[in-house]
């Protein structure tokens, strides 16, 4: 068996005249927890799609846990748990109604036995007979995983599955995806635009209008930025005063209050010295970049 999960080559996708995945290759291992980034309309959902096998690339081929994504997405279908950007479920349905539905579509034999299993795994016991309507933003979520988990899929895709939920209730939500992904050896595709998620994943794909810009171990993103980050001690009226300096005169360098400090970050080398010696009053200290300051500096100018 391989040890990946999903391999795709070259897969482009045109809508019209519109390239919106261009040239992608991506490799996902098994077992991984493999974040996908990019900004609003870069890509991410189409490229699921056509690995899912619900959307036919351009050109370019690939294949999901083995199966080819052009002639067998059938096979594929089953074998997968996705979960869109849109929940999905029946709001007007209990917890347990939506669950028994689900096992109907899929016709899992011992459904009762593996709906009690499901809900006893992600704590939905006390919400077993409310509907969904009624469910706050992380219960929704979660009704929607036990949904994609109940045929007990190899590989999940999880479309944005935690926007608009409560610090607490995405942490938990990732502490059951680590959960899953160690126990049952679940490999995990998951977008987000949470930096906190990022950092959360085994590996990273950053895409940016149909480009992938990023593909490999999560820990590995921060030096192939090659971005540098300073913090800047001063009092904060000159703290506004290079803000607006850069803002003005240095369109790569990113600025950036955090906890009452500035920091600035660039690739651009060259005009971060050149600002370093503009102001040669304040303190520079170089810092460790963030996750924020290496998906924006990523961004080609
Ligand atoms: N069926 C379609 N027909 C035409 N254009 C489409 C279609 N589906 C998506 N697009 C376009 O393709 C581009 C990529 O969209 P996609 O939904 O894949 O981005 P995304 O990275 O998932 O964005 P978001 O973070 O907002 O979810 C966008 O410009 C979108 O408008
Ligand atoms: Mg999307």
């Amino acid at each position: 068996m391989s040890q990946l999960a999903i391999e795709i080559s070259n897969i482009t996708k045109i809508f019209g005249t519109k390239t919106v995945v261009n040239n992608v290759s991506l490799q996902v291992p098994r077992g991984s927890i493999f974040g996908f980034l990019g900004s609003n309309g870069s890509g991410k959902t189409t490229t699921i799609r056509m690995v899912c096998g619900l959307l036919t690339p351009s050109s370019g081929s690939g294949s999901c846990l083995g199966y080819d994504i052009l002639t067998q997405s059938s096979v594929i279908k089953q074998k997968i748990g996705y979960m869109s950007q849109k929940f999905s479920f029946y709001t007007g349905l209990t917890v347990y109604e939506n669950l028994r539905f689900t096992a109907k579509v899929y016709q899992i034999a011992h459904a009762e036995i593996e709906i009690n299993a499901i809900i006893a795994d992600l704590n939905l016991e006390p919400y077993r007979n409310i509907k969904a309507s009624g469910l706050s933003g992380g219960w929704k979520q979660r009704l929607a995983l036990a949904c994609c988990l109940l045929h007990k899929p190899e590989l999940l895709f999880l479309d944005e599955p935690t926007a608009g939920v409560d610090p607490k209730a995405r942490k938990e939500f990732w502490d059951y995806l680590h959960k899953i992904s160690l126990r049952d050896g679940m490999t995990i595709l998951v977008t987000t635009h949470y930096m906190d998620e990022a950092e959360k994943c085994t590996d990273l794909a950053y895409i940016n209008l149909g480009e992938l810009l990023y593909s490999g171990k999560t820990r590995d993103i921060i030096p192939f930025s090659q971005v540098k980050s300073y913090l800047v001690q001063a009092d904060r009226e000159a703290q506004h005063q290079l803000v607006a300096t850069i803002n003005q005169e240095y369109p790569t360098v990113l600025a950036t209050f955090v906890n009452n400090d500035l920091r600035i970050s660039s690739r651009d080398i060259q005009a971060l010295n050149a600002l370093l010696q503009c102001f040669p009053n304040h303190a520079f200290s170089e810092v460790m970049p963030n996750f924020e300051e290496v998906f924006i500096g990523l961004i080609p100018a």
